[in-house]
């Protein structure tokens, strides 16, 4: 197993991408923490981790707040010794509407820019001690090809993951001396229920049909790149954005 006594924090693990990262490192041997906003959901996760044999804990977390964070990277090293991983996938993302940047409240701005961005640096900054005492470890941030994309009517969006893009180089950079190494995965469109209840099935096809992988992207394609990401098997790999889109962005 990639990942044999090793602790591992998932942002947003309530449901979707971040819930299968959950299971994919927790069944490589993590003892997985699951950090959403979204107590029902996170909860459902734990239990759900357990029963299949993990070892799992749920904090309610709000990336966006800083106590929040630096109490989720207290809770996570008293339950399990340590931290060794850091998977920062939390984003307002489900139900975000597609507006122009005329018509997007201010507050809808502030508030993708910090769950997305402010809370991608808050976890980092809360687990980067832990991480330290450990001798060094992997952060994974959660892009998204939206970034190149510029999808339009999503400007939010849009520039808060091209920010997270920039922001794990900057983080790498300042993180590398301590055997920290962080990546970010740009995900393609994946079928989770966010994507299908907001993105057109029309533009869902079209997508599919621009990809060298000729079919809709899973949530379990995610797996893979986020294994080789948080695991030794990426050791010589640091601030580098992974693009996972069936192969549409091929300069990432
Ligand atoms: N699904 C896709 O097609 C796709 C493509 C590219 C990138 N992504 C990115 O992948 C990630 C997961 O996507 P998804 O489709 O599973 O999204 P989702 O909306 O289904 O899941 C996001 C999770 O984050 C949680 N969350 C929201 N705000 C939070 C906060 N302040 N603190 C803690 N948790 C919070 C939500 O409760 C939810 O469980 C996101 O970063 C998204 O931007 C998704």
């Amino acid at each position: 197993m990639l990942l044999e006594g090793k602790v591992a924090i998932v942002t947003g693990a309530g449901q979707g991408i971040g819930r299968e990262y959950a299971f994919g490192l927790a069944r490589e041997g993590a003892a997985v923490v699951v950090a959403d906003i979204d107590e029902v959901h996170g909860k459902q996760v734990e239990a759900d981790l357990r029963e299949a044999g993990h070892q799992a804990l749920f904090v309610r977390t709000d990336v966006s707040d800083e106590e929040s964070t630096k109490e989720l990277a207290r809770q996570a090293a008293e339950a399990f010794g340590g931290i060794d991983v850091l998977v920062n996938n939390a984003a307002i993302y489900a139900g975000l509407p597609y507006e122009s940047f005329e018509e997007m409240p201010v507050e809808r701005f502030d508030r993708v820019m910090a769950v997305a961005v402010k809370g991608t640096w808050l976890c980092t900054r809360a687990v980067a001690p832990y991480m330290r005492l450990r001798g060094g470890g992997s952060i994974v941030n959660q892009g998204s090809t939206a970034a190149y994309h510029h999808t339009p009517r999503r400007m939010n969006y849009n520039v808060s993951k091209a920010a997270v893009h920039g922001m794990t180089k900057s983080l790498a950079k300042e993180l590398g001396a301590d055997g920290i190494r962080v990546n970010c995965i740009a995900p393609g469109a994946i079928d989770t229920e966010a994507t299908v209840s907001t993105v057109p099935s029309e533009v869902l096809s079209r997508l599919a049909d621009m990809q060298l992988v000729k079919r809709q992207g899973h949530v379990a394609d995610m797996v893979g790149p986020l294994l080789f990401l948080a695991s030794d098997q990426s050791a010589f790999v640091s601030g580098q954005v992974l693009v996972a889109d069936g192969g549409v962005i091929l300069n990432g």
